[in-house]
């Protein structure tokens, strides 16, 4: 008799697991978060999951020149090297890719998250903006572009974002947020944000189509 209440346990667990189509199956963001012990390694992951903390500001920022940027724009110095390069040779192919947005403090992440909120609801704001701490411009190894239609928000309908997606991993850089993966990602689709983790790991990431949670994951130390 007791097996019968285990069998029907089991068949109603199916059943909402069949039901769920694995959709509900998400991880809970901003659940269990944990601070980042190793802020300057060039893999850190920065997401829902992993803070900086509020005080952190990489030693090593530098000022991109303002042929590659919209403004003062700061970013770390080894990404800087691989920016500048970047963007130097797409401009030989008569391309512009232009950094509008670098290095971001706690504090303007703060203001930023809180302006989507205002202007959108919590909701759009979490898929759209990282919380404070929770966002890799704070690393100084994020970029975001613009191209020769001047709206990084465009930046998809660009023969830029077409370069991009063929050449930014010979530099280090990644798509950070592609499109479909926003159940591992924790944002929208973002074809104008790249995070630079060195060419090994971009190219790896770039060929298998990977997120760098998947990355990571797949090559975590046992
Ligand atoms: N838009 C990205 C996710 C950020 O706010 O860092
Ligand atoms: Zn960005």
């Amino acid at each position: 008799m007791n097996h019968i209440k285990e069998i029907i346990a089991l068949i109603v667990f199916i059943l909402l697991m069949l039901w769920s189509n694995g959709d509900e199956v998400r991880p809970q963001f901003y659940k269990d978060i944990k601070t980042i012990k190793d802020p300057n390694n060039l893999l850190v992951l920065v997401n829902k999951f992993n803070k900086l903390d509020q005080d952190y500001i990489p030693k090593d920022l530098e000022k991109l020149k303002l042929a590659y940027a919209n403004d003062h724009k700061y970013v770390r110095h080894i990404a800087k090297k691989a920016f500048e390069k970047l963007s130097k040779d797409a401009s030989e192919e008569g391309l512009q890719i232009v950094a509008v947005s670098a290095f971001r403090s706690y504090q303007y992440q703060d203001q930023l998250y809180f302006y989507y909120v205002t202007e959108k609801g919590t909701n759009y704001a979490d898929r759209a903006s990282a919380r404070p701490g929770h966002s890799e411009h704070q690393t100084g190894l994020a970029i975001d572009v613009m191209g020769d239609n001047g709206d990084y928000n465009l930046f998809e309908d660009t023969k830029e974002f077409n370069w991009m997606k063929e050449h930014a991993h010979l530099y280090g850089f990644i798509l950070r947020y592609p499109e479909g993966k926003e159940y591992i990602t924790g944002f929208k689709y973002e074809p104008w944000h790249y995070r630079y983790v060195g060419v090994t790991a971009a190219t790896k990431i770039h060929q298998d189509n990977l997120t760098l949670e998947e990355y990571l994951h797949q090559n975590k130390k046992a």
